[in-house]
């Protein structure tokens, strides 16, 4: 299979083009963490919306026009392919995205709660995600097509994102959120913990100290990473390798705040370019 617009509207495509990923913020990092380590020879641009970060208690609406302007943002930078790494924007927005650019691939989040209802012994499963993303059709969907005779705690760990914006993986503000989520979940018997927000996986050590061993927590970005790659084949757009992959960083906040987590978050340093927005639907390049 290959992709119908790079077939006839671009000129011959450039394997060495990059894979776009997109967040809120700095939880997308843990899905661009899983993609350099099973892609190494494929560039990523990155875009974290800092400015507008958290996306979980905005309308559906306008998380939706913030990630149509971060598209056509990332396809400005050559992208191939889009990876919405954030639960919040894919909620939103996945399926429109799909409508508007039809010839773009896309990769969307969905909490994991399918793998989570078929391992389940207990039949209770916690899932933290954002407002936004329980909201949405997706979710719903999801529910509705894997978790029968499943019991989902659901809990938006408010407070959480912000502090994983700052860097804060486990100091006790941070710590007293996840406990005020899990705590009353263990009481009725939880044995999977869903992480439906892309900033949830760099607290996992704090999560698993909260939870215990027999607890499973599903952290989804090796499986996003995995249908990219899947996709990537089957277009024939994967890298060939060999011309130097690189990670180029844009952010909508302070490029400097983004610059100093980068090692802690990605294991990786980088060079971060400041975006600015023009509107809702509009974001370049400072
Ligand atoms: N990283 C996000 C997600 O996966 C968004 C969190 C937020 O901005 O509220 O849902």
């Amino acid at each position: 299979m290959r992709f119908a617009f790079y077939d006839s509207v671009m000129p011959p495509i450039n394997f060495q083009n990059p894979i776009g990923v997109f967040d809120s913020g700095v939880g997308g990092l843990s899905v661009l963490r899983a993609i350099r380590g099973q892609m190494p020879e494929e560039s990523v641009v990155y875009f974290g919306d800092q400015g507008h970060v958290p996306y979980g208690p905005r309308p559906l609406k306008q998380i939706q026009n913030f990630s149509e302007g971060i598209t056509r943002f990332l396809l400005a930078q050559d992208a191939k392919i889009i990876v919405v790494a954030c639960n919040t924007a894919s909620a939103a927005a996945l399926k429109y995205l799909r409508e508007t650019f039809p010839d773009i691939p896309f990769v969307g989040m969905e909490p994991a709660v399918k793998p989570a209802a078929e391992h389940t012994e207990t039949g209770v499963v916690a899932v933290l995600a954002t407002p936004a993303t329980f909201q949405g059709a997706l979710y719903a969907s999801v529910v509705e097509r894997f978790a029968a005779g499943v019991e989902l705690l659901q809990n938006t760990c408010p407070g959480l994102v912000q502090q994983i914006e700052k860097g804060d993986l486990d100091g006790t503000q941070t710590r007293k959120i996840l406990e005020d989520a899990l705590n009353p979940m263990l009481e009725k018997n939880i044995d999977t913990v869903v992480l439906g927000c892309t900033h949830y996986p760099f607290v996992i050590p704090l999560i698993e100290q909260i939870v215990g061993e027999k607890v499973r927590v599903i952290d989804p970005a090796p499986a996003v990473a995995r249908q990219a790659k899947r996709l990537l084949e089957a277009g024939g757009l994967k890298s060939p390798g060999g011309a130097g992959a690189d990670v180029r960083y844009f952010t909508s906040g302070p490029a400097d705040a983004m610059k100093n987590l980068l090692p802690k978050l990605s294991g990786e340093n980088g060079i971060v370019q400041p975006a600015v927005w023009l509107d809702d639907h509009t974001v370049k390049s400072k």
